[in-house]
C-alpha cells in the first residue's frame, strides 16, 4: 500500500473524498451560489430581493417558465395551482396507513412516490403539468397525514388561501392566515426554493439523467433532504435551542458541544465562506415573529448562539437556523420544518429536471480503486475463515 501513496491515482482519490466541494459537476442557467451580488441568484435575480418584493408563486413561475410573470400570468397560476389542490382519494387512503412516529420527510416521500403511479407522468411533454401539480399538492400531503395521525381529523385539502403557504397554515390551525404570517411564508419558501448543485438538487439531476421520471426524480432528491446534513438542520437547530432557557445558558451549551467538539445545527456551509445571504432575511421575519409573540427567550437565545459561533470559530448560521425559531413562533411543529423545504425546494428539483432533461447525458462519474489486488477464487468447500 505504500507504494501507491504517490501515485497521481491517490491524489485524485484523496479530492473524491472532499464530497466533490468546489468541482465543477455540469452547467445551470437556474441560479448562482456565492458568486455575485448578495451571494445567491436565481436566474440573474438576487434573492435578498426576490425574498423582500415577490410572492413565492412569482419565484415559482420564475424557475419553472424562466421569466417572471406579469400580474395576469400570476394570477392565472395561482388560480391554476388552486385548482390542482385536492388530493386523490386512493393518496388519502394510503397517508391514513402511515403512522403518527413516521417520519414526515418519509411521509413526504411516499405521497410523492404514490402519485407517480396514480398519476404518472406518460412523457417528457408533461413535466411541467406535473411539476405544478407537485407543487400544489406536496402541503396537503403533508398537513393531511399530520392532522389524521395526529388530531385523528380528515382536514380538507382545499382552503380559501391562495397563497402555498397561506394554505399549508390553514390546513394546519383550521383558521385564518395573519398577513405577517403570510409574508414570512412568502419569504421562507423564496429563500429555501433553489441552491444550484446541493445534495438533493444533484440527487434529482442524476436520477434525470437516467430519463426516469419526474416523480422518481422528486423522491429521490427528498431522501437526499431528509438527512441533517442537509435539509434536516433547521428542525436540529430547533431542538437544541429550546433545551436551554436563558442566552447565558445557551452559550456555556454551545461552548460545551464545541468542546465535544459536536456539530452545531444551523452553522456553516458548504459553499459560503462568510455569511450566508438567506440568513439576514429570515433573522429579520424572526425577531418581528418573536415580537409578535412577545418571545423574550428563544430570540435572544438564537442570537446569542450566533456570537458565540462566531467569536469562537468564525462560522456564521445558515439558512436553516433563525427558520427555527420563525416557524416556532408561527406554531408550526417542528417536525413539519424540513416538509416546508419540499414545498418550496420542489420548483428547484423541477426546473433542474427540466435542464437536464434538455441537453441530457447520463451522469456516471468513476471511482478511484482502494480495493484488495487482484486475488483468485478459492471454492467454497476450501474456504477456512
Ligand atoms: C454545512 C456543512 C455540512 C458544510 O460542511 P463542510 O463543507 O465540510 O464544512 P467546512 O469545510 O466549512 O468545515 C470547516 C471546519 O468547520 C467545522 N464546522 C463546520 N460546520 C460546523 C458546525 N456547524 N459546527 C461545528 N463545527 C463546524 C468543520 O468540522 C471543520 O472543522 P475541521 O477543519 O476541524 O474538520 C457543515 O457546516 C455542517 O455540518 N453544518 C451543520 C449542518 C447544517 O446546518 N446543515 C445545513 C446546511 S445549509
Amino acid at each position: 500500500m505504500d507504494s501507491m501513496k504517490s501515485t497521481p491515482s491517490t491524489q485524485t482519490m484523496k479530492t473524491q473524498s472532499t464530497g466533490l466541494h468546489g468541482q465543477i459537476a455540469g452547467k445551470t442557467r437556474l441560479c448562482t451560489v456565492g458568486k455575485s451580488g448578495s451571494g445567491l441568484t436565481y436566474l440573474g435575480y438576487d434573492i435578498v430581493e426576490l425574498a423582500e418584493h415577490c410572492e413565492f408563486e412569482e419565484v415559482a413561475y420564475l424557475l419553472l417558465n424562466g421569466e417572471l410573470p406579469n400580474a395576469s400570468q400570476l394570477n392565472a397560476f395561482q388560480e391554476k395551482l388552486m385548482a390542482l389542490r385536492e388530493l386523490p382519494e386512493s393518496l388519502c387512503r394510503i397517508l391514513e396507513t402511515l403512522p403518527a412516529d413516521s417520519h414526515p420527510m418519509g411521509v413526504m416521500r411516499t405521497g410523492v412516490s404514490a402519485l407517480g403511479d396514480l398519476e404518472p407522468e406518460l412523457n417528457f411533454s408533461q413535466q411541467k403539468e406535473v411539476a405544478y401539480r407537485l407543487l400544489a399538492v406536496l402541503p396537503a400531503i403533508c398537513v393531511y397525514w399530520y392532522r389524521f395521525s395526529h388530531d385523528g381529523v380528515r382536514v380538507p385539502t382545499q382552503t380559501s388561501e391562495p397563497t402555498i403557504g397561506g394554505h399549508f397554515l390553514a390546513m394546519l390551525n383550521d383558521e385564518g392566515i395573519s398577513d405577517l404570517h403570510r409574508k414570512v411564508m412568502h419569504s421562507s419558501l423564496i429563500l429555501y426554493a433553489e441552491h444550484e448543485f446541493n445534495a438533493s438538487t444533484f440527487t434529482a439531476r442524476v436520477c434525470a439523467s437516467t430519463l426516469s421520471d419526474m416523480h422518481s426524480c422528486v423522491s429521490a432528491a427528498i431522501g437526499a433532504l431528509k438527512g441533517p446534513l442537509h435539509g434536516g438542520a433547521n428542525e436540529a437547530a430547533m431542538d437544541m435551542i429550546e433545551q436551554w432557557n436563558s442566552p447565558d445558558e445557551a452559550e456555556a451549551g454551545i461552548l460545551s458541544m464545541l468542546e465535544r467538539k459536536e456539530k452545531i445545527m444551523g452553522f456553516g456551509h458548504a459553499v459560503y465562506r462568510e455569511s450566508d445571504p438567506r440568513n439576514a432575511v429570515i433573522k429579520k421575519w424572526s425577531q418581528s415573529l418573536a415580537e409578535e409573540v412577545g418571545d423574550t427567550v428563544l430570540y435572544p437565545i438564537s442570537e446569542r448562539c450566533e456570537a458565540v459561533m462566531w467569536r469562537e470559530k468564525k462560522l456564521f448560521c445558515n439558512a436553516d437556523f433563525f427558520h427555527a425559531s420563525a416557524y416556532h413562533f408561527m406554531g408550526i411543529p417542528t417536525k413539519l420544518f424540513t416538509p416546508i423545504f419540499v414545498m418550496s425546494r420542489i420548483t428547484g428539483w423541477a426546473a433542474h429536471v427540466f435542464e437536464q432533461r434538455a441537453d441530457n447525458r447520463i451522469i456516471r462519474p468513476s471511482a478511484d480503486y482502494i480495493g484488495p489486488e487482484a486475488r483468485s477464487l478459492v471454492p467454497l468447500t476450501q474456504r477456512t475463515h
